[in-house]
């Protein structure tokens, strides 16, 4: 058909591991993106939240329930917050086990033990500012956590790394605080209101359920903050027929639990 024919002649999506390759292992831990590693997968996403003592830590949920033993743990500590417990609380807990008995043991990564394991897997990142109204200051944080581990050298920020958050707020500032970084918003703002995206996110990544090519074309006409064209990155694909769909779309990534059956996917294209 036409509509194969133009998805053709585009590049193909780029594929992000979400949370790692978390449909096999433990979301948002070292386990899931040695896992994307180990599939060839150099792209994964992650969330970041903070400790009450300050620390930065990978975790999706604002609570430490679901994807880890604190309920065995702390019993009395409901609704288990992660900004209540302390970074030597939370280095305590066990963050496999919920997934299955082989990840006995796994932690809840700082972020600097997991851009540690990013850089030695040779890996890219899509950070994800999460909950940030619930941690004043976080992206300054962030940012001196990437500083550190030399993920805002040029090359990085270049070709490495996208900060991405469904706060306006919060991506603004990361964009203030160091305009070269390439910045995404998540969501899904009227096309009427994308140029002033423009200004501060070179990505707009929405929900895949609510994409059409004609919203993908509008994000592309625009250029952002670093004079290139707009892109999107559209989340959580893990079906093979809507991957297809999205990249006839002209999605410019997919983010997905199933990095493997969406590579399929795309090859059969
Ligand atoms: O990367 C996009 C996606 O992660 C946003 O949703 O809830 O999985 O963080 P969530
Ligand atoms: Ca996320």
């Amino acid at each position: 058909t036409s509509h194969a024919q133009a998805g053709s002649l585009r590049k193909a999506p780029l594929i992000v591991s979400h949370r790692g390759a978390s449909a096999y292992a433990p979301e948002n831990t070292l386990a899931s993106i040695d896992k994307a590693a180990a599939m060839g997968f150099g792209w994964v996403e992650n969330d970041v939240q903070r400790t009450k003592d300050g620390e930065l830590v990978v975790l999706h949920d604002a609570s430490l329930a679901r994807t880890t033993d604190v309920k065995k743990v702390y019993p009395h500590r409901a609704p288990w917050k992660v900004k209540d417990f302390t970074a030597a609380e939370v280095a305590r807990l066990d963050a496999g086990s919920w997934f299955g008995p082989r990840y006995a043991g796994t932690r809840v990564p700082t972020l600097k033990q997991y851009m540690n394991r990013v850089s030695h897997n040779h890996q890219k990142l899509v950070l994800e500012i999460k909950n940030p109204e619930l941690y004043p200051g976080i992206e300054r944080e962030t940012l001196k956590v990437l500083s550190n581990e030399g993920w805002l050298d040029p090359d990085h920020l270049r070709n490495r790394l996208v900060v991405q958050s469904f706060s306006e707020r919060s991506v603004r500032t990361v964009h203030e605080l160091r305009p070269g970084i390439t910045t995404a918003f998540l969501g899904k703002p009227s096309v009427a209101r994308l140029h002033e995206y423009a200004r501060f996110a070179d990505l707009i990544n929405p929900d895949h359920a609510s994409l059409s090519a004609d919203y993908v074309s509008a994000v592309h006409s625009l250029v952002g903050p670093h004079s290139r064209p707009m892109e999107v990155f559209a989340w959580t694909i893990d079906a093979a027929n809507t991957a297809r769909r999205l990249a006839g779309y002209g999605v410019d990534g997919v983010i997905t639990n199933k990095p493997d059956v969406i590579r399929s996917a795309l090859q059969q294209t």
